[in-house]
């Protein structure tokens, strides 16, 4: 069991949230935190208050990259109490990406119980708006200073929280995407699989280049051939088939694996839908999609939860999915997974953990 000391000041500060939180630009007044060395492994948990790091400038997470975070949400449940969900599936991926980056990561039953405590103490952070959420942002870096080309001796841990209004300011709207084949985000053996700065700062160039042309989304293809789907943004992707058939990407190894997307597959199949994870070639969806066998298309995600995709375009060619409206399989899953997430109707999975929203300011 984690002990964690409560550094914050005796009564919690009142959120003071603007009207639009936006996504990741507004953050709550506590963080978590812990260091690590080699000699005394993990040590001194607390939560304090936000504030900014003071690193070495030679860090080694400054130079050689060695850094992982995750992402997962708090969600404010009808009764004001606060739903978690499936934090411990995002904890087990942080120790895998820490693993992949040859970082000591924090035993992952410890890192729940960090989210837990930081939530509890920041329990009146999370906005009761339709379709708005508390972001738990987990990040893991070397901080020893040291310019060689070797895994750290020095290590902290922190979180961050951020409300998060609605993904979709004007409701569930379709994104166009921009079908990538001159750059590619991750190989097979390569950190795709891990939740790596790395990965993100190595797509922004195409994707600054695809909103220059009006795209939200990139979709990425497999970096050998070019041709097999991998992922769509910071999201899985999945194809809907004559409107009950889903299909996504099996994990490759270059593709991080969503949490959201294993809850879809888990979910669909309860919902009518048949599931199969494959390697999906991109010109056959092309073909399967301008002869209406591919009836929609939807990204997966914390995020977004579900974002509908209303075109692809790639070298020229254009296919407008479900006449760039949302279709009914992204519609269905998407109320049905929010639908739990929230709160608003139980949950048979066992996905969510509820947080008692009277115990705010207690860690
Ligand atoms: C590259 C990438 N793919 C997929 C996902 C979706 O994962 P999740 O559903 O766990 O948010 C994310 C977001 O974490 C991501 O960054």
């Amino acid at each position: 069991m984690l002990t964690i000391r409560n550094q914050l000041p005796a009564s919690p500060g009142t959120p003071a949230l603007p009207d639009q939180l936006g996504f990741g630009r507004v953050f709550t007044d506590a963080m978590f935190v812990q260091d690590y060395s080699a000699q005394a492994g993990w040590h001194d948990a607390r939560i304090v208050p936000y504030q900014p790091l003071v690193l070495d400038p030679a860090a080694q997470a400054f130079h050689s990259g060695q850094m992982v975070f995750d992402g997962t949400k708090a969600y404010r449940r009808p009764d004001g109490n606060i739903n978690l969900f499936r934090v411990e599936r995002n904890a087990q991926r942080f120790e895998r990406s820490a693993q992949r980056m040859g970082m000591p990561a924090p035993a992952w039953e410890d890192h729940v119980e960090a989210i837990v405590a930081l939530v509890r103490a920041q329990a009146h952070w999370v906005p009761h708006q339709p379709g708005a959420a508390l972001y738990i942002r987990p990040v893991l870096i070397g901080v020893e200073p040291t310019l060689e080309v070797r895994s750290a001796r020095g290590f902290l841990h922190y979180i961050i929280l951020s409300p998060v209004g609605p993904y979709f300011g004007g409701g569930f709207e379709p994104v166009s995407v921009y079908v990538s084949h001159d750059y590619v985000r991750a190989v097979r053996g390569g950190t795709g699989e891990a939740k790596t700065p790395g990965n993100y700062a190595g797509s922004l160039y195409a994707t600054e280049q695809a909103n220059a042309r009006g795209h939200q989304q990139v979709l990425w293809l497999d970096a050998v051939e070019r041709r097999y789907v991998d992922e769509v943004g910071a999201m899985n992707i999945a194809f809907v088939y004559q409107g009950r058939h889903i299909r996504t990407p099996a994990l490759s190894g270059s593709i991080l694996a969503g949490v959201t997307r294993e809850s879809i597959l888990q979910l669909a199949p309860d919902l009518g839908f048949t599931i199969e994870e494959a390697r999906i070639d991109f010109e056959e969806v092309l073909r399967d999609a301008e002869n209406g066998t591919i009836t929609e298309a939807f990204g997966m995600g914390t995020g977004a939860v579900i974002a509908p995709v209303g075109r692809l375009v790639y070298q020229g060619r254009e296919v407008i999915l479900n006449g760039f409206e949302p279709g009914p399989a992204a519609r269905t899953l998407y109320e049905a997974l929010t639908a739990i997430q929230y709160g608003r109707r139980p949950d048979p999975y066992g996905w969510t953990r509820v947080v008692e929203a009277t115990e705010a300011g207690s860690v």
